[in-house]
């Protein structure tokens, strides 16, 4: 019987999440899993085509929430079912929650149509885990001023980024069973420490 989970990775930008997917996929391969890392939006050929318009092109908001569930379509067919069914792990760089809480919270789309959309590309699919990395705005402000080449997204100001924490977070109470909250303003090692953990768990070692 095929016993694949699938986790996901989100937070605002500058939250830290990206140190810590690498660390994860190897403590759950090392735990014996096979594991896919991949990201959104991408992870397929197409999706990557996608990303590139999506992360640069000014666009209408709903043109961007479709595109974003354009994406995630072809993903969740080459990449994330066919991996699940095999059995294997697949860990994304964000999935759907990024969609709410962008799309939703910070561009202000309604949460009903990204729910519509949400139902008709992946009805009853939801991650087993969703590891969201929370910071307070400040603290990821500061960490993407030393990013050199910001997208569109991470050229948007404060406010847009209050709203995306607001959504992430109101989805962390509302989903308290698959929603996990990193408190990452904590020094590395913890969080690494923690994550190591979360892995252990979920693999049931
Ligand atoms: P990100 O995951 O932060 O990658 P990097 O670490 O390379 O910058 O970038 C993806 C951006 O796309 C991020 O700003 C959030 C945004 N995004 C959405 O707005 N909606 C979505 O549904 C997804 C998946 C991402």
């Amino acid at each position: 019987m095929a016993t694949g989970k699938f986790i996901t990775f989100e937070g605002v930008d500058g939250a830290g999440k990206s140190t810590h997917i690498a660390a994860f996929a190897d403590a759950v391969r090392e735990l014996g899993k096979t594991v896919i890392s991949t990201r959104e939006p991408g992870g397929t050929a197409l999706g990557e085509q996608l990303r590139n318009l999506l992360l640069h092109q000014a666009m209408h908001l709903e043109t961007e929430a479709l595109l974003m569930f354009a994406a995630r379509r072809e993903h969740l067919a080459q990449v994330i079912v066919p991996a699940l069914a095999r059995g294997d792990w697949v860990i994304s760089d964000r999935f759907t929650d990024a969609t709410f809480a962008y799309q939703g919270g910070g561009r202000g789309l309604s949460l009903d149509k990204l729910s519509q959309l949400e139902q008709w590309v992946h009805g009853d699919l939801q991650p087993d885990l969703t590891l969201l990395f929370d910071v307070p705005l400040e603290v990821a402000r500061e960490r993407l001023k030393n990013s050199r080449d910001l997208d569109k997204f991470e050229q948007e100001q404060e406010d847009f980024f209050v709203r995306v924490r607001q959504v992430y977070l109101q989805r962390a109470a509302q989903f308290p069973h698959r929603i996990r909250v990193i408190d990452s303003t904590r020094p590395i090692a913890d969080i690494s420490r923690e994550i190591q953990q979360i892995a252990v768990d979920v693999c049931g070692v």
